[in-house]
């Protein structure tokens, strides 16, 4: 098992498990837009030389903004959740980040029990963020408060 940097030749896979794991899958386009730019960081979690899981997060001065993180249904509760977080701390360090912010739904209970136990702090809501009545919930990890 590897977490490696995401590359062009992952992005379809990467589309695939967008569309497995979330209701508002990105594209191949929109996965390909920013993929070169240097403030995001996509990264890959290989398993038996299949991309089971990936993230992709942004860092900018002293913020880094985690927008993505999922693992395959399949591979689920095995802990790879927790490595890919694990990941996003170790480039938000060295990058020199001093926050990480992200957003999820409020329904989202895997990804919030997720975030808690690595020690993300709930800090705010944004109701019918994502429409539907779906609120979001907004959390906040302080690098080195833990
Ligand atoms: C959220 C997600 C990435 C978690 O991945 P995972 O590999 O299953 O997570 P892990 O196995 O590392 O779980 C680590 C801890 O998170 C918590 N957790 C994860 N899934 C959970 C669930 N379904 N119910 C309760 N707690 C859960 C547990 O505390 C777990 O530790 P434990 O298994 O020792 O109890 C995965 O469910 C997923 O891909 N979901 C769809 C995409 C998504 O919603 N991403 C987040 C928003 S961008």
């Amino acid at each position: 098992m590897i977490i490696r940097k995401m590359t062009n030749s992952d992005i379809e896979t990467v589309a695939q498990i967008e569309k497995e794991c979330f209701v508002d899958p990105w594209s191949v386009d929109t996965l390909s837009q920013s993929l070169e730019n240097e403030c995001y960081d996509y990264a890959v979690l290989v398993f038996n030389d299949e991309i089971i899981g990936y993230f992709c997060m942004h860092t900018l001065f002293d913020t880094s903004e985690l927008f993505r993180v999922a693992v395959l249904n399949a591979y689920r509760r095995k802990g790879y959740g927790l490595l890919l977080i694990e990941k996003v701390l170790e480039i938000a360090r060295e990058k020199g980040a001093e926050h990480i912010f992200l957003e999820v739904r409020a329904k989202n209970l895997s990804a919030i029990a997720l975030y808690e136990k690595v020690g993300f702090i709930k800090y705010g809501e944004r109701a019918n963020y994502y429409g539907g009545g779906e609120d979001a919930y907004l959390y906040s990890f302080e690098i080195g408060g833990v």
